[in-house]
């Protein structure tokens, strides 16, 4: 008899994650919470909504789940690991004084600036008077950040002081984000070529997944707003050999240290966004889980089972594995709805899956995607992500875009540029 693994969340990552522990010899029954089409395959999808972590506890204790998995960040930041830890259920994932790190950019921050983490010079603010006087008196560009979640929504790039104070503005008195804008960062504005660095941690061993990009706004040639992610590849050739030595020296290990020292142990996937200028990694922020659409790449790579890594890390014995990963690169393609990031619309029935997944080394992952009489409808802004390996970068490149050009929908759109930089290297 395997085990029942019940994943949380319904995007791209985890029709990612349910796709790699559906591979695994280990497992019995796959549970999605919430799901979407994809994971249909292989997973029964329950419509829990992931911030409600009773009521997923309810259902992994009546439904004897061995192995629970946590996507995004929302349920980690409300202790959903410590709630069902304390139930005797296992999870992975960090406590939620882990999860701090990504729900409180100041608290990321000083932890940064007290063991040396190379990052954006700061000053953090509670008080919009003060905050307004700083940015009054700056001269560099700078980066205002709301403190807390804001979906990728509360962070403004401001080339001048007036941008700035416009930004303070929206975060403290309008209040755009509630209480994550309670207090705000400024930071200088760190030029250079961005790239994801994510690691499996148990607090001591760290285990580093290859390196990643992503593309985060809606257009070719990095164009048009920001969204939750256009792309991904892995490698990133920015990140060389050397980079990634300096990013576990000075950047992985000694937050896991650090956190340790503050009694608090870090278990699961641990991201690191880089900005990367003249061969200096320096950290933009930390995410405490796996990214999207990083991992959509990255569970192509993974050859080692990951039952064997989450039941490592879970018991605090990553020390003993080994991870292994394919050399060869893999490409994820975002196919989009109209509109998105703005508004859009949903209910638009796809076509072209079957032709597109039998396009070699490709495996089409669904993000916002549901099933309505059978047929594949949209049902959210990023749909679906087209992902494939190939023997060089270029290989994966056409092997992604002969797939993606197979599919569509009314209004389907996605960018044609993915993993450009990799190959103007
Ligand atoms: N100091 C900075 N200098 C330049 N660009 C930045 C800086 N901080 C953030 N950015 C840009 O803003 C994006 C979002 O910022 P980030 O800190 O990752 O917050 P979040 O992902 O929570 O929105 C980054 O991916 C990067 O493109
Ligand atoms: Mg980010």
């Amino acid at each position: 008899m395997g085990i029942k693994v019940l994943i949380i969340g319904g995007g791209g990552r985890e029709h990612a994650l349910a796709w790699k522990v559906a591979a695994s010899p280990q497992v019995d029954r796959i549970y999605c919470a919430p799901g979407n089409a994809g994971i249909t395959e292989f997973a029964e999808c329950v419509s829990i909504d992931p911030s409600h972590t009773g009521a997923l506890q309810d259902f992994a204790v009546r439904n004897k789940i061995d192995l629970t998995i946590v996507g995004p960040e929302l349920p980690l930041t409300l202790g959903i690991v410590d709630a069902f830890e304390h139930a005797g259920l296992r999870i992975f994932g960090p406590a939620k004084n882990a999860a701090l790190l990504e729900a409180s950019k100041i608290f990321a921050k000083e932890i940064m600036r007290d063991c040396g983490i190379p990052t954006a010079d700061f000053a953090t603010f509670s008080d919009v008077e003060r905050a307004r006087n700083y940015v009054k008196q700056i001269h560099a560009p700078v980066v205002v950040k709301a403190d807390g979640l804001a979906s990728g929504k509360g962070v403004f790039p401001s080339l001048t002081a007036d941008e700035a104070l416009e930004a303070i503005e929206r975060i403290m008195i309008k209040k755009e984000f509630g209480s994550s804008g309670a207090a705000l960062v400024v930071e200088d504005f760190l030029r250079g070529e961005e790239a994801s660095f994510i690691c499996f941690t148990d607090g001591r061993t760290v285990s580093p997944m290859p390196s990643s990009q992503d593309h985060k706004r809606v257009f070719d040639g990095d164009r048009g707003p920001n969204t939750g992610g256009m792309g991904a590849y892995s490698p990133a050739p920015v990140v060389t050999p050397e980079i990634h030595e300096r990013v576990m020296e000075k950047v992985m290990r000694p937050m896991v240290a650090a956190l340790k020292a503050r009694g608090i142990t870090y278990k699961g996937a641990l991201y690191a966004g880089l900005m990367i200028e003249q061969g200096e990694p320096r950290v933009l922020e930390f995410n405490v889980r796996f990214g999207d659409p990083e991992t959509q790449p990255l569970m192509l790579r993974l050859n080692t089972d990951i039952i064997d890594i989450l039941n490592a890390v879970i018991d605090e014995r990553l020390s003993e594995i080994c991870v292994d990963w394919d050399p060869r690169p893999s490409v994820c393609i975002v196919m989009a709805a109209d509109g998105y990031p703005g508004k859009y619309e949903k209910g638009r029935p796809i076509s072209g899956l079957k032709e597109a997944a039998a396009v070699p080394d490709t495996v089409i992952f669904h993000a916002g995607t549901s099933l309505r009489n059978g047929q594949v409808v949209t049902d959210g802004g990023r749909v679906l992500g087209v992902t494939s390996r190939g023997c060089t970068i270029t290989d994966a490149i056409q092997n992604a875009y002969t797939a993606a050009d197979k599919i569509h929908w009314e209004g389907v759109h996605y960018r044609h540029d993915i993993a450009h930089r990799a190959i103007n290297r």
